[in-house]
C-alpha cells in the first residue's frame, strides 16, 4: 500500500476528504494488474448519446454553455479519433451559427448576450465541424464586427473583461487570443500590453489566479500589481498558454514583463497527485486530484517546454549517455518512467484509465462520480498530452515561413509560431495496448495539429507544406 499523504492530529472536513479520495482510489486498482484499457467504444456511445438525444434534463442549468457542450463532444470524438459525418457536421454548423451575436462574437445560445468563451468554444467547434464556403461556418463569421466587439472589451491595462459590462479573467484572454489566432484578426492595437497584465496574474506559489488588481502607493498608482486570488490549474493553463501565444510579440528589452518559468515548474510539478492519489492532478494547493487537471495542468508542461525549461538533467545534457534505468522503474517495457519529462506521464495514463473511466462510458472527475462531458473531453485531451510530445519545431517554422505569401509581421509570426508545433517522431508513450492511443493535440489551442491546419491556412489565405510523417526509430 502506498505512503497516505501526511496529515496532523488536528483533522478537517479537508483533510477527511482526502484521506477517503486515497482509499477510494486505492479500491480501484484491479488486483491482477490490468484496468489499463481505454474503453473508446463506450465512451464514444456516451458522446453519440449526447449528440443524438440532446443532453439529459441534468444539463439545464448549462444553457448559457450550449457552445462549450458542442466543443468538449466534437473535440473528444477528434482525440478519440472518431470521423463525424456530413450530416452531423452540418447539423453542428447550423446550431452553432445561431449562437452568432448581430454585433459581434458568439453567446452561449441562441439569442444570448456574447461571452468571450461562448466564442472560444465556438470557433473552435466550427474548427471541427465547418468548412469554407457557404453553410459552411467559416464563411459566415464576422470577423470585422467580431475584431470591434474584441477592441471594446479591452481595458487599459491590457486585459479584456469576458462580455459588455463584465469581469476580467485570464480565462477570457485566453480565449480571445486563441480565435485571433486561428481567424486571422491578431493586430499590434488588440494585444498591446496583454503580456504584462498576464505576468502580473502570477501568485508567490508560482502559478497564476484568474486576474490582477491596480495597487496604490500613498494614493499614487504603483507600477506593481498584485495577483488577485489563488493559483489554479484552470488559470494556470490559460494565462500560460496565453503567454506562449505572446511571446513572439514581446521586446526582449530590459522592461519587458516577465514570466518566473522555474516557480511556475514547481508549482506545476506539485500539483502531480502521489502514488496513493494514482498520479493524477490536482487544481491548487491541499485539494483534491481531478480528472480534468489532466489537461489544464499535464497539459501545461509542453507550454513551460516550449519556454525553454526541459526537464533533461545537466548531467544528461553535457553527454549523449542514456542514463541506466533506476532499479524499481518500468524499463521493462522500453520506459524508464524516470524519463526527461517534467512529469510522470505513465501515472498520468494510469490515473485517467483506473478512475477517470466511468464504467458505463464517458469520463469523470473521480470515483464514485458520474461522467459528463467536460470530464470526459478534458480527460482524453489530458491523455493525449501524457502519451504524445508536441513542441515546436525550429525546422518547420522556417518551412511554414519559407512559403509565407505577403509581408512579415505580426500575421506571419501568428501563423508560423502557432504551425510550427510538431508531434516529436518516436516520443509517445502509451500506457496499456495500443488501441489505447488517442491523437495528438496542439498544446496551445486543444485541437488537432489537422483541424488547427486546416482553419489558419483559411483565414491567412495561406499554404502549409504537407506533413511527411517521420517513421519511429
Ligand atoms: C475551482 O473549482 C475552479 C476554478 C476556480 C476555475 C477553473 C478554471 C478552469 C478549469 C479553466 C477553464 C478554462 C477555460 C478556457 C474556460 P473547484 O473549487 O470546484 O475545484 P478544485 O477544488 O479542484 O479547485
Ligand atoms: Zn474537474
Amino acid at each position: 500500500m502506498p505512503r497516505p499523504t501526511p496529515i496532523d492530529a488536528y483533522p478537517t472536513k479537508t483533510s477527511d476528504l482526502q484521506i477517503d479520495t486515497e482509499d477510494i482510489l486505492q479500491e480501484q486498482i484491479p488486483p491482477d494488474g490490468g484496468g489499463r484499457v481505454l474503453h473508446k467504444n463506450a465512451h464514444l456511445q456516451f458522446l453519440v448519446r449526447n449528440l443524438a438525444q440532446g443532453f439529459p434534463a441534468r444539463y439545464m442549468s448549462q444553457d448559457a454553455s450550449q457552445p462549450w457542450l458542442m466543443f468538449w463532444t466534437l473535440q473528444a470524438f477528434s482525440t478519440l479519433q472518431i470521423a463525424i459525418d456530413p450530416d452531423n457536421k452540418q447539423r453542428a454548423i447550423d446550431t452553432i451559427m445561431h449562437w452568432q451575436h448581430p454585433d459581434g462574437g458568439f453567446g452561449g445560445g441562441p439569442g444570448q448576450a456574447a461571452h468571450l468563451l461562448a466564442t472560444y468554444a465556438s470557433v473552435c467547434s466550427l474548427a471541427i465541424a465547418g468548412r469554407p464556403g457557404p453553410e459552411g461556418g467559416w464563411d459566415q463569421i464576422n470577423r470585422k464586427k467580431l475584431y470591434s466587439w474584441y477592441m471594446s472589451l479591452k481595458q487599459p491595462d491590457g486585459s479584456f473583461i469576458v462580455s459588455n459590462c463584465g469581469e476580467v479573467d485570464v480565462r477570457g484572454i485566453y480565449c480571445l487570443l486563441v480565435v485571433a489566432h486561428l481567424l486571422d484578426i491578431v493586430t499590434p492595437e488588440l494585444i498591446d500590453g496583454t503580456a504584462a497584465f498576464i505576468a502580473s496574474c502570477q501568485t508567490y506559489e508560482g502559478g497564476f489566479s484568474s486576474a490582477s488588481h491596480p495597487h496604490f502607493v500613498d494614493n499614487v498608482l504603483s507600477a506593481c500589481r498584485p495577483s488577485l486570488g489563488e493559483a489554479h490549474g484552470g488559470y494556470t493553463f490559460c494565462a500560460l498558454a496565453s503567454w506562449v501565444l505572446l511571446r513572439p510579440y514581446i521586446p526582449l528589452d530590459d522592461d519587458a514583463p516577465r514570466v518566473d518559468t522555474r516557480r511556475l515548474l514547481r508549482w506545476l510539478v506539485h500539483m502531480q497527485g502521489s502514488e496513493i492519489e494514482l498520479g493524477g492532478f490536482k487544481g491548487r494547493t491541499n485539494k483534491l486530484v481531478d480528472g480534468c487537471y489532466s489537461w489544464w495542468v499535464g497539459g501545461a508542461f509542453a507550454l513551460l517546454e516550449a519556454l525553454g525549461v526541459s526537464g533533461v538533467p545537466e548531467s544528461a545534457r553535457a553527454s549523449d549517455e542514456t542514463p541506466p534505468p533506476r532499479p524499481g522503474t518500468h524499463a521493462e517495457d522500453g520506459w524508464d518512467d524516470v524519463d526527461d519529462s517534467l512529469f510522470n506521464r505513465r501515472a498520468l495514463q494510469e490515473y485517467i484509465l483506473i478512475a477517470g473511466q466511468h464504467p458505463a462510458g464517458g469520463l469523470r472527475d473521480k470515483p464514485p462520480k458520474n461522467a459528463d462531458a467536460y470530464h470526459t473531453a478534458y480527460c482524453i485531451s489530458g491523455l493525449s498530452a501524457a502519451q504524445h510530445r508536441v513542441c515546436p519545431s525550429p525546422a518547420w517554422r522556417a518551412e511554414v515561413r519559407a512559403v509565407w505569401k505577403g509581408e512579415d509581421g505580426v500575421r506571419a509570426a501568428a501563423f508560423s509560431e502557432a504551425l510550427s508545433w510538431t508531434e516529436e517522431a518516436g516520443a509517445s508513450h502509451v500506457v496499456g495496448s495500443a488501441a489505447n492511443r488517442v491523437n495528438a493535440t496542439h498544446p496551445l489551442f486543444n485541437l488537432t495539429i489537422t483541424h488547427t491546419e486546416g482553419i489558419m491556412a483559411h483565414f491567412y489565405k495561406q499554404s502549409v507544406p504537407k506533413r511527411v510523417p517521420k517513421r519511429s526509430p
